[in-house]
């Protein structure tokens, strides 16, 4: 692996103990993955922040990188954490978890990234640009600027995102290479275009392909399509990157002759959707994985207009940005009326296992991960189909 004259330095310890240590990560990581050198890169996403999935042990050493002067020299946002900065009260976290998650936010925000906390900071707070190499954690996220942007980034974990976002540099392989970014299979698709219907869509999809490069005909995914599809893919599969002919920027690369084809369809979305389904009842609904868009804001509160909450004892989180929850004040007012607008944080990073037994969800990301990561028993539904138990 080539590495500069000013890399070796980095690496021999004469740029400071943190430059070292983070040149020493990405150094290994490339020569695993068999990377010719490092690549500049424009921006980074960190993901590791909620005090839940990181614990003592990830704030010791975020406490031992901000105290060795570690500082990112590219922009660089941060995923949801463990609660609402302002509301966690009303979340039902304790004064403990609290403490220690303003602790990493106060350690992320010393190594200069900025607090965004948010898994969709392509909706405005960190927009990368097409052919831009980028070192982005946070599945969602990585798979949506891959593949509906076109930059070019690797699944990064939480320390290997923030060792890139230090040197402003990541090893050069995988999804950095062109020649790597081909599909792998051909996913002839049908939906009926709402968004569920996509998530439910890349459900299946990550079901059946596992890890590969599809490349999708039949479809039009707007922004909150793709951001849902993207999310789906990468917790039901490991999919990083996808193409769909006539939308995504790299699609019309590729020679796609001779790939495997599959079809998703009706039954197939069907079976998708009774895999997430393990509830008959919840405690807690909890939209906004990824986080709520201004457009989905907006048509949440226009369902709910008008509308009475009349189970009390069900608890609706609406789970976004806090540049989205600040930009859309009428529609917040609205949704207030039915339960929480949160921002910084998410369903499965907060600890609400402690709180909660049976949560829904229009999101199969979210219906991957609550019951592994939250102990949740799972209703997975549409908005309305959501709704429909409260209001
Ligand atoms: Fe975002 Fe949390 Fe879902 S980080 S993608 S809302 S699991």
């Amino acid at each position: 692996m080539h590495l500069t004259r000013e890399e070796e330095e980095i690496l021999a310890g004469e740029k400071g103990e943190s430059r070292r240590k983070a040149m020493e990560l990405v150094v290994a990581l490339g020569k695993i993955y068999g990377a010719d050198g490092l690549v500049d890169i424009t921006s980074a996403h960190l993901s590791g922040a909620s005090y839940k999935t990181i614990g003592d042990g990830g704030l010791k050493y975020l406490d031992d990188m901000a105290k060795g002067g570690a500082a990112v020299s590219v922009p660089s946002t941060l995923n949801p954490i463990g609660m609402d900065r302002k509301r966690w009260k009303e979340m039902h976290i304790t004064p403990h978890f609290a403490e220690k998650q303003l602790e990493i936010i106060d350690l992320y925000g010393k190594m200069g990234v900025r607090t965004t906390c948010s898994c969709t900071p392509y909706l405005g707070d960190n927009i990368p640009s097409a052919g831009d190499h980028v070192a982005w954690a946070e599945s969602s996220a990585l798979s949506f600027v891959n593949s509906y942007i076109g930059a070019k980034t690797n699944r990064e974990g939480g320390p290997g995102a923030l060792a890139s976002a230090i040197l402003g540099k990541t090893a050069n392989y995988g999804l950095h290479i062109d020649g790597n970014r081909k599909p792998t299979v051909i996913i002839d698709a049908e939906t009926d275009g709402s968004v569920f219907s996509y998530s439910m869509l890349g459900q299946a999809a990550g079901m059946a392909i596992g890890s590969g490069i599809p490349y999708f005909r039949g479809i039009h995914p707007t922004v909150d399509d793709a951001k849902t599809m993207s999310a789906a893919m990468a917790a039901s599969g490991a999919v990083a990157l996808y193409h769909v002919e006539d939308v995504t920027p790299e699609a019309g690369n590729f020679d796609i002759s001779g790939l495997e084809m599959i079809y998703i369809g009706e039954k197939e979305l069907e079976n998708a959707y009774s895999r997430l389904n393990t509830a008959e009842d919840v405690q807690l609904i909890a939209l906004g994985c990824p986080h709520l868009s201004h457009k989905e804001m907006r048509d949440i509160a226009s369902f709910l207009k008008g509308k009475k909450k009349k189970n009390r004892d069900t608890e609706i989180w609406f789970c976004t940005s806090a540049k989205v929850r600040e930009d859309c004040p009428e529609e917040v007012k609205i949704m207030e009326e039915f339960g929480l607008v949160l921002a910084d944080t998410c369903m499965v990073v907060a600890p609400i296992e402690g709180v909660f037994k049976r949560t829904g969800t229009n999101s199969a990301k979210a219906g991957n991960y609550l019951p592994t990561l939250c102990s949740q028993e799972v209703m997975c539904r549409d908005i309305s189909g959501l709704m429909d138990a409260v209001i």
